[in-house]
């Protein structure tokens, strides 16, 4: 697949994708967006690739957020499109049935932001920077903003965000639970390898699950989310992973998965 801002390699299960547009600190401009959008569908069909890792190129950011240049030129009818197409690729990735690791390399602002919510995990140099500063822009976040950053961080931290556009800095973000990890930047492709490597390992199908149990289940009331969990629960007991997990267990030898 032939993208221009995107590069992907793919090695040992584990994928990364770079949004590679460092002159721009890689802003989302519609072009990025849609080679992003085709990159994850791609990936998700990959059998091979059980991890995908999100970057940005170059020193200085992760994604500095959507192109401002191309938002200027909306009116209201286009700029719902904007939304719409924003969030649906987002959550494309949010869905996505195999872990998606943020490796936060730099600013992580508007878009930029709301992609890193959108994968399952961040792990941030200490050089990275978080914002939703589209309200000094006169706008509001239109890729799921308003809704993930109080869902992950709280409401009170989330409007003070929201409503001041201040950036806060790495370890800030792991205070409020943004990210999971913070480390020093010429460390972080190798951390976040590390996990990588460490879920490429896993069950695949129960992996699948848990991804599917959190992301649906969050939503819905406690009885039905733990209906979802019941359900889940009975599929994954079918499972050949299952009975190999748990001999291997009792047998005291390793689990070798087959992802069935
Ligand atoms: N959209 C379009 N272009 C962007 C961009 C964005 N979101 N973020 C950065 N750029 C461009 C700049 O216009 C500049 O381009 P130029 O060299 O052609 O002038 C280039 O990327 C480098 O950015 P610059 O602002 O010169 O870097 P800096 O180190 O001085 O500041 C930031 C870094 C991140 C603080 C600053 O770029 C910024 O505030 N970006 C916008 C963040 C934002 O509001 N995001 C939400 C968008 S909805």
């Amino acid at each position: 697949m032939e993208t221009q801002n995107i590069v992907l390699d793919i090695k040992n299960h584990i994928a990364t994708v770079t949004v590679n547009r460092p002159e721009k600190l890689n802003a989302l401009n519609a072009e990025t967006l849609t080679e992003l959008y085709q990159v994850f569908k791609k990936l998700k069909q990959d059998n091979a690739v059980r991890v995908i890792i999100l970057t940005g190129s170059g020193e200085k950011a992760f994604v500095a957020g959507a192109d401002i240049e191309e938002i200027r030129r909306h009116d209201d009818i286009s700029g719902r499109i904007f939304a719409l197409r924003g969030q649906k690729i987002f959550r494309f990735i949010e869905k996505m049935e195999k872990p998606v690791i943020a490796a936060v390399n730099g600013y992580a602002l508007g878009g930029g932001c709301e992609l890193a919510m959108s994968c399952h995990l961040r792990i941030a140099s200490e050089k990275a920077k978080f914002g939703q500063p589209e309200i000094n822009l006169g706008l509001i976040p239109g890729y799921g903003g308003t809704q993930r950053l109080p869902r992950l961080i709280g409401r009170t931290r989330a409007l003070f965000l929201l409503l001041t556009g201040e950036m806060i800095d790495a370890a800030t973000a792991l205070q409020f639970g943004l990210v999971n990890e913070v480390v020093a930047p010429e460390r972080l492709m190798e951390r976040v390898n590390e996990i990588a490597a460490l879920l490429a390992k896993k069950p695949i199908i129960a992996v699948q699950y848990i991804l599917q149990a959190v992301d649906q289940g969050l939503d819905l009331n406690l009885d039905a989310a733990m209906n979802l969990e019941s359900e889940l629960f009975g599929n994954i007991c079918a499972t050949e992973d299952m009975k190999e997990g748990t001999s291997a267990f009792l047998e005291k030898r390793k689990p070798e998965f087959k992802g069935k």
